[in-house]
């Protein structure tokens, strides 16, 4: 099994929490230290999020940082890596500095506010020879990877159509500044788009109708995904419903497979008969799963190969695209 790995969490609020929670069990990794400006998120032991709660953690048995710089000075040469957190506006200036500063880095999702900024993180992983993945966590949850792998089995027939949501509240302070946030379109509908262009590859052209409703961009949205002789793609995606709801349904040519929590539901068009799909159920979460799957990966040297920044980076490009189709009423648009 060899050492474990040191890991620092950058930005301790609603995800640092949730991060920190993840870090319990873990066989690689242990987390030694955390770094907010506000030293009042080393009180919480939990945080409430849109989806839910952040698990408990202390913050007691960690180190305690009030500003990056003075983690980088102490833990220079002890930490293999920084697990940032932070508001999205921060993501590309603190994972390319954490890298310059010799650490490899785990960033929450959205990687960028822009492909741009996406680019540049990129580049600086290159130049630095340290790791960089971004937490698009859906790409490590078990739920989510059995939909994949039934898609990839042709087991039903050819997939003719997925829909696919995500709703909730606007969450409050910085989220609502599109400047910061990128709107419920950058933050939020980000993950489906994100599993979708995993599992699917990227669309050849996308329709987006949006509309703004508080934080300055695109809160509630619906997008079509145009794939040259493939199924039809859509998803939704709120900052203006009254509570949290996610999921999937793909429609098969044999089959309907509906994913209810964490729980998959099949329904067979022939026989018309509705069950359970039994496939292995998640014995931790996603964000226990992608700190796994990093460290694992620094470990070894190498990026999982399930979430390269290159990868992530194309997610990144498509809200853009989808930005620039609704800003333009619906048009549709080329990849
Ligand atoms: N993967 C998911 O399911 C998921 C869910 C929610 C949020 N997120 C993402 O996680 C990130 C954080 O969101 P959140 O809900 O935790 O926000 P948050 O506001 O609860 O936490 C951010 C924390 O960063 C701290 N901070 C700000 N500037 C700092 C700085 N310069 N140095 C150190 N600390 C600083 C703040 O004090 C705050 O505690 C966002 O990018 C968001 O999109 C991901």
């Amino acid at each position: 099994m060899g050492k474990k790995l040191k890991a620092a969490i950058l930005g301790f609020g609603g995800m640092g929490h949730v991060h920190a929670a993840a870090y319990a069990g873990q066989k690689d990794v242990e987390l030694v230290a955390c770094c907010d400006i506000d030293p009042a998120q080393f009180e919480r032991k939990n945080v409430e999020l849109n989806f839910g709660s952040s698990g408990n953690s202390d913050a007691k048995v960690l180190k305690k940082y009030l500003c990056y710089e003075d983690m980088v000075r102490e833990e220079a040469g002890n930490l293999d890596f920084v697990d940032i957190a932070l508001p999205s506006d921060l993501h590309c200036e603190y994972a390319i500095r954490a890298m310059e500063d010799g650490f490899n880095v785990l960033c929450e999702k959205p990687m960028a506010l822009t492909s741009r900024d996406a680019k540049k993180m990129i580049a600086a992983s290159k130049r630095t020879g340290k790791l960089l993945m971004i937490a698009q966590c859906l790409r490590f949850n078990e739920t989510f990877l059995a939909v994949k792998k039934v898609c990839d089995s042709g087991k039903y027939g050819k997939l003719l159509r997925l829909c696919a949501h995500r709703v909730s509240k606007q969450p409050g302070g910085w989220f609502r500044d599109v400047a910061r946030s990128g709107g419920a379109l950058m933050d939020l509908h980000l993950h489906d788009i994100d599993f979708i262009q995993f599992m699917l590859g990227v669309p050849d052209e996308l329709v987006c109708f949006g509309v703004p409703v508080s934080s300055g961009g695109i809160d509630d949205s619906v997008t079509t995904y145009i794939y040259r002789n493939g199924p039809v793609v859509t998803a939704e995606g709120s900052w203006a419903r009254c509570g949290w709801s996610c999921g999937m349904t793909v429609i098969f040519e044999k089959a309907t497979l509906e994913m209810k929590g964490d729980d998959l539901f099949l329904y067979d068009h022939k026989t018309g008969k509705t069950g359970p799909l039994k496939y292995r159920k998640p014995k931790h979460n996603h964000y226990f799963n992608e700190i796994a799957a990093f460290a694992a990966g620094v470990k070894k040297g190498v990026t999982p190969p399930s979430a390269t920044p290159e990868s992530t980076c194309e997610s990144i490009r498509l809200i853009e695209t989808e930005l620039k189709s609704a800003l333009a009423g619906g048009k549709r648009v080329k990849l």
